[in-house]
């Protein structure tokens, strides 16, 4: 038996001796961690787990809906709650970063204790920290809570009998490989990071439909071009930028946004460089882009290097 089996076999027994027959709630983003946190207890506690994911509209094309599909045959409760609109609206006229985000987590907070008043009184919480996070959060019990990297922290109003935290033992690799033991397709476990407030962070001043649209397209066109290089960037995703330059489209002159590729080589995100990638790759995802989505005027290549520059544009 490798030790993964036997830390699985020893969280599923902790699992069913802490929560009984009680259900479980677990907010799931779609991340890697709580994707195979959903599955370790779904594995543990049959039937007993209820998984809100609340679906802010910032997801990258298609993403909402494989997250759902990757959850349908387990069994769990899992509860999607499309609310786009709302997140929309309480961000709309708000262009600063921090603004922007500190207003997606307030919304994410709302949303979230709204459903799980919904669905009645749910004993336990998990949550899908692992290792590292208690160690950045200063923690050594496992029962921290992890703010740092949830879209706005976790309802303090909502009160549980108990948090259970069955990956705070792992590092990130071991998740992956546990999540792939416990069957989850790769689109899940291999995924890039991906920040709690989404696509919203990568659009440079206010976010609107129309924006997180072009966002959406030429973001899959690089993550086509790039998913399947021998060597991956730790990173990879486009920015839409809130400059405007001219362009020639079919002899007719456009004043459309800039769109910006950055794709960072980095083993813990902590630190990073751009990545070199071929001139011949960055030319056709620029073809494409400026090609296949209307909206865009120029594509430039981010070369900075963090420090001093960030992974994320906000
Ligand atoms: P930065 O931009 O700070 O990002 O260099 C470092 C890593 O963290 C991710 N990131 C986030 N992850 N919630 C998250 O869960 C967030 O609010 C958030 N902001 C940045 C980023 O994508 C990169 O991998």
């Amino acid at each position: 038996m490798t030790n993964l089996e036997n830390y699985l076999s020893m969280w599923e027994e902790k699992i069913r001796q802490t929560v009984g027959k009680e259900r479980v709630l677990l907010a799931t983003s779609g991340g890697v961690d709580s994707s195979v946190c959903a599955a370790l207890l779904s594995k543990a506690i049959p039937g007993q787990l209820v998984c809100v994911f609340v679906d802010h509209g910032f997801m990258r094309q298609g993403e909402g809906d494989e997250i759902e599909a990757a959850f349908a045959n387990k069994p769990i409760h899992f509860v999607r709650v499309n609310a786009e609109a709302r997140f929309l609206a309480k961000l709309e006229g708000i262009s600063d970063p921090e603004l922007k985000r500190k207003a997606i987590g307030e919304e994410f907070i709302s949303v979230f204790e709204e459903e799980a008043k919904k669905l009645g009184e749910i004993p336990f919480l998990a949550q899908g920290t692992i290792y590292p996070d208690i160690i950045e959060s200063g923690g050594k019990d496992g029962t921290l809570v992890k703010s740092h990297h949830n879209v706005g922290g976790l309802p303090d109003v909502l009160d549980f009998k108990g948090i259970v935290e069955p990956l705070s033992g792992l590092y990130k690799e071991d998740v992956r490989t546990l999540g792939r033991m416990l069957g989850l397709p790769s689109s899940l476990v291999d995924r890039q990071p991906f920040p709690g407030p989404g696509l919203a962070i990568r659009i440079m001043g206010d976010v609107t439909k129309e924006k997180l649209n072009i966002l959406r397209q030429t973001d899959a066109i690089v993550r086509q071009e790039l998913d399947g290089l021998a060597e991956r960037p730790g990173q990879y995703f486009t920015v839409l930028t809130n400059t405007y330059s001219v362009g020639v489209k079919d002899n007719v002159r456009t004043y459309d946004p800039v769109v910006a590729i950055r794709a960072v080589s980095t083993s813990d995100f902590m630190a990073g460089a751009y990545t070199p990638l071929p001139h011949d790759v960055l030319a056709r995802m620029s073809a494409r882009i400026t090609g296949e989505v209307s909206g865009v005027s120029r594509v430039v290549y981010d070369i900075t290097a963090k420090p001093p520059g960030t992974i994320e544009w906000e």
